[in-house]
């Protein structure tokens, strides 16, 4: 006879899944690990030193891993030291030619390209991967390096990037879309060009001003990190140093989002609050009840929900707009309000894939191009269902948590690029999650 786990494994082809029984309100306390967009940029980043760096507050998670591995094989000495800090030191650096499938696992192996380019002038990089959300080019990245002065190859055919220049040198470079990776990519790659580079029309999220503040830590000189335009004063001789990175903004909304959710009341911990405004705006006009404290040690954000969630309109915009990375989360929350909401995502082309798990469960959802409806239900129900990408797995554990009865959530692997020990902080508030492994 055939188990339940075994049915699932069948089923989903999978090792791995996450049992959730839903239904019971999060309570009480939740810590919020360092930014996983902002580590996996500093930990390239930390190859332009050329010296010994010291990062502290990096989340475990598999991405952070991945660099680890991707560094150790280009000679890199990375130790992770105690708790949360990672030591490395570029100096055994032996190649400029990146390839395996650590590169190609995640997407901001990509910044390896600012950060080779800069240090030794050439770069041989697989092609990044990451979640599979809509097309993802790199076109704003390449014109931006070729500005600089690289020479830049896209093969396409065996899936490289090959990037050189004997001088890079300052440039003025107004990005036709505002893109994180290509605005933190220039800011690498310009620390190192001789001269001043003006960025234009740059992303301005939380992990770009906490790129900027570490390059400034090495000793480069970049200005306006926050706001549309960049400056930065290139060629200076860089150091190492010891640097700690910023709380993660998409950990605290999702632990927020989880809270409201389950109509529970919960304080997380070790959050900046302003990088919180705009999915404290949409709680809030949802029912949800959001302070912010400060407890002489962090800053936190309590919230507390009593009711189903009041439809809300949301529209997903580069920081400080509603980001995209948590539209799935609140997807879920969004399904058990008590009335029609609307999700338009502008950013990327297809960051619905959690739609049609979320109707496994029962969810009233129709999507038209890039808006989504959601028609909000009583209860959402337990299912099997898996996850597609890192944040729409985030989204089936918040919908997990709110469903009546058991929910198993499969691809956790997902989950793991990105969300440091998932269970065991919900589990701390409350919430029946149990990682299950195939024995
Ligand atoms: N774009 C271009 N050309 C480019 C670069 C981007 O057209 O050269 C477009 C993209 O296709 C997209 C938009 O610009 O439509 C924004 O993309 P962006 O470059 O800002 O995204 P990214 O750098 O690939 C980072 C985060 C994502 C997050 C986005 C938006 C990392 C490693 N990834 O991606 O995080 O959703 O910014 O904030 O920092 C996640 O954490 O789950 C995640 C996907």
């Amino acid at each position: 006879m055939t188990c339940l786990p075994e049915l699932i494994i069948l089923l989903f082809g999978m090792k791995e899944w996450y049992e959730i029984t839903g239904g019971n309100r999060l309570e009480g306390t939740v810590t919020v690990s360092g930014a996983k967009n902002a580590s996996v940029a500093i930990i390239p980043a930390a190859i332009l030193a050329g010296e010994t760096c010291i990062l502290e507050n990096l989340p475990h998670i598999e991405d952070v891993q991945s660099l680890k591995t991707i560094l150790e094989q280009l000679g890199v000495s990375v130790d992770i030291t105690e708790g949360d800090c990672m030591r490395i030191d570029p100096r055994g650096q032996n190649t400029t030619r990146v390839i395996g499938p650590a590169v190609s696992s995640m997407r901001a192996s990509y910044y390896l390209l600012g950060s080779m380019l800069g240090r030794y002038g050439e770069v041989e990089l697989a092609l990044p991967g990451g979640c599979v959300i809509g097309k993802r080019p790199i076109d704003q990245h390449i014109k931006g390096m070729r500005a600089l002065g690289a020479e830049v190859e896209l093969d396409e055919e065996r899936n490289i990037i090959r990037a050189h220049a004997s001088k890079l040198k300052g440039a003025e470079i107004f990005f036709d879309v505002i893109s994180v990776g290509a605005t933190i990519n220039l800011m690498l790659a310009a620390t190192a060009a001789e001269g001043q580079t003006v960025l234009q029309n740059v992303a301005k999220e939380p992990h770009v001003v906490d790129v900027a503040n570490f390059l400034n830590m090495i000793g480069a000189s970049v200005k306006g990190a926050g706001t549309d335009v960049i400056r930065i004063n290139g060629g200076r001789k860089l150091h190492g140093c010891s640097y700690s990175v910023i709380p993660d903004q998409i950990e605290a909304g999702t632990y927020m989002i989880s809270a409201a959710a389950t109509m529970g009341d919960v304080i997380i911990k070790n959050v900046i609050p302003t990088h919180m405004e705009a999915i404290s705006a949409k709680l809030m006009e949802s029912g949800a009840r959001i302070t912010n404290g400060d407890d002489g040690r962090d800053f936190y954000i309590r919230v507390q929900m009593t009711d189903r969630p009041r439809p809300i309109n949301v529209k997903t915009l580069p920081y400080p707009g509603f980001p995209t990375d948590l539209q799935q989360p609140l997807m879920a929350y969004l399904c058990s309000g008590s009335g029609v909401s609307i999700i338009n995502e502008t950013i990327f082309e297809n960051r619905f894939n959690h739609v049609k798990e979320l109707r496994k469960m029962g969810a009233s959802i129709s999507v038209k191009d890039k808006v989504a409806r959601v028609k909000g239900i009583p209860h959402l129900h337990g299912a099997d269902i898996k996850a597609s990408d890192l944040r729409a797995g985030a989204s089936l554990i918040v919908a997990g948590l709110a469903a009546e009865g058991t929910t198993n959530v499969a691809n956790i692997h997902f989950i793991d690029r990105g969300y440091e020990h998932l269970d065991r902080k919900l589990q701390a508030i409350g919430a029946k999650i149990v990682r299950r492994v195939k024995t």
